[in-house]
């Protein structure tokens, strides 16, 4: 085989934000970008060197063309096995798993999330560890670091494999083994979920809308839903992956699926529905004329967990992002179980994970997982909620305003802010950075601030820590606000403002999603000086 190393000059802008190096599409395919970001990954974890990885993406374009390139970069850097989703396709919780089966040594998931595909969208690769989880903070740093010096790449001279044929094929001295990318993750969702329960469910009448998005899931939920659990073939929508999602955005929140949303308020709507995004983490849950809140089904998940399978000894604790609702605080507290709460971006969930002390854990952006994975799973919460409607029999609606009697409930809302000229987004976070000490006093119109501090997480675990995590508002009322800049984006900047208010769960009068926040958002505004700073009068999103 053989190996050449290729001169190059180092990109200065390889840094990873909440999840792996994610650019414009065409920052990716420009000569040398994405094989000195796959050579610093390599120069950085050694063990890959003779060891296994795997590899795969969420189907958009140019998955096909970076794994090539993957291939040859494996090779030329000493891998001895290269294990592939068929087709280059994997979905992120299938990857995470799949590096765990296997006892990987990492894997190279390449997407870019929800973000829009094709040649004028975005792209990413994320690397994750052994474990299966995204890598720390301090790796990701130190491929940086290798990034910025980087003066060469290896990339050996093998022929590309043939990606839709299952089994192994040699590429030089590596081996590339092809698998299916559904059947390891379907097997495990089956040890979790009662799949007898399920399909009377899906066989019995029961009408269910599974939308993916013309994104990865749609070979997942064809497997589980249709060919594992006898639901009509209608019931998976848009299941065909295509490389620019269909022109759509395959984000699973109310807004960018709304046409979900409609469906499920029209008069003969189904009694259930759900999406997924691009690479699969994220879930939004519907039910007839109501959404769920991605906090809520963290809360209704763990109040309801021994009531499924796979959690029926009980959890060993729960975990949501800072700015997550605080609703699944009370079912901990009911539990007498820990509940952790950490920075966005889920790689912080996985040290927890991993050391036992959490089975449960979720993020206010439609992110919701468990143990069985190092990534959050948009089928497993799917599959999750029609679980509990199967046991319980009860609706979706029905499941969550038994919540809110129970446990009280916290109305939640996102406003977000794009500021084409990130400076001006900055400026929002430093004035706020610079009044901490004197907010505490000020009235707001429904409380008296009485705490405000930018968020430092010390991980329990490995003792590391992350400041300037956000900066939270705590008003007497029991209000919360959270300001922070979204590490996401591929241009400009997106100020990111979270509303928490705890209401009464059984009032009737109180809007049923977000708009219960009634006026916090305003107070918000105000408070964070947004229309000087930005010269934005109002949230450009609101979710
Ligand atoms: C966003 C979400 C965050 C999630 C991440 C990856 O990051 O807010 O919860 O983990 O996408 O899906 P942000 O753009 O806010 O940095
Ligand atoms: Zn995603």
């Amino acid at each position: 085989m053989n190996v050449t190393s290729i001169a190059t000059r180092p990109f200065d802008d390889q840094r990873p934000g909440t999840a792996g190096l994610r650019k414009k599409t065409r920052v990716f395919t420009q000569p040398g970008y994405l094989e000195n970001f796959l050579q610093a990954v390599f120069d950085t974890v050694p063990d890959l060197r003779g060891g296994t990885l795997v590899a795969g993406g969420d189907g958009r374009y140019f998955n096909r063309e970076a794994l090539a390139t993957l291939v040859g970069l494996a090779a030329g850097n000493g891998v001895r096995r290269l294990i592939i989703g068929q087709g280059g396709i994997l979905s992120t919780p299938a990857a995470s798993h799949l590096i765990r089966s296997r006892r990987a040594d990492g894997g190279f998931l390449l997407t870019a999330s929800h973000n829009p595909g094709g040649p004028d969208g975005d792209f990413g690769v994320k690397f994750n560890v052994a474990s299966g989880g995204q890598a720390p903070e301090s790796l990701t740093e130190a491929v940086y670091q290798a990034s910025s010096a980087l003066g060469r790449y290896l990339i050996a001279d093998v022929s590309p494999p043939d990606l839709d044929r299952i089994g192994e094929q040699a590429a030089g001295e590596m081996i590339v083994e092809v698998v299916d990318p559904v059947g390891d993750y379907a097997a495990l969702m089956e040890r979790l979920f009662d799949f007898d329960r399920l399909r009377d469910l899906l066989t019995g009448g029961f009408r269910f809308r599974f939308d993916a998005l013309h994104a990865v899931t749609g070979p997942y939920a064809r497997d589980i839903f249709v060919n594992r659990l006898g639901a009509p073939e209608d019931s998976v929508l848009n299941g065909v992956p295509l490389p620019d999602f269909g022109g759509g955005h395959p984000d699973p929140n109310p807004v960018d699926a709304k046409h979900l949303v409609a469906l499920m308020a029209a008069p003969d709507a189904p009694e259930f529905a759900a999406a997924s995004d691009g690479d699969g983490d994220r879930n939004m849950i519907l039910g007839r004329s109501f959404a769920v809140s991605p906090g809520d089904s963290l809360a209704v998940l763990a109040a309801q967990a021994h009531r499924v399978p796979g959690y029926a000894d009980g959890l060993a604790g729960v975990a949501r992002s800072m700015p997550t609702s605080r609703a699944v605080d009370a079912v901990a507290a009911r539990l007498g179980i820990p509940c952790f709460e950490t920075p966005t971006g889920w790689r912080f969930f996985c040290n927890l994970l991993e050391d036992g002390r959490i089975d449960l854990c979720g993020e206010e952006s439609y992110g919701t997982s468990s143990s069985h994975a190092r990534e959050k799973d948009g089928l497993w919460a799917v599959l999750f909620w029609l679980n509990l409607i199967a046991v319980s029999g009860r609706s979706v609606e029905e499941l969550v305003r038994a919540h809110w009697t129970d446990f009280g409930r916290n109305a939640f809302r996102r406003h977000d802010y794009f500021v084409p000229e990130a400076a001006r987004a900055a400026a929002v976070m430093e004035q706020l950075t610079g009044r901490l000490d004197s907010l505490p006093g000020s009235q707001g119109s429904g409380g008296v601030i009485d705490r405000a501090e930018s968020f430092s997480y010390e991980d329990p675990v490995d003792g590391s820590v992350s400041a300037n995590q956000g900066i939270r508002v705590f008003f007497d009322n029991g209000d919360r606000i959270v300001y922070r800049l979204s590490g996401t984006g591929t241009s400009g900047a997106t100020l990111r403002v979270y509303l928490d208010r705890p209401v009464r769960g059984d009032d009737p009068s109180l809007p049923a999603d977000g708009a219960a926040v009634g006026d916090l958002g305003g107070q918000a505004h105000e408070l964070g000086d947004i229309t000087r700073l930005t010269g934005l009068k109002e949230p450009t999103g609101v979710i």
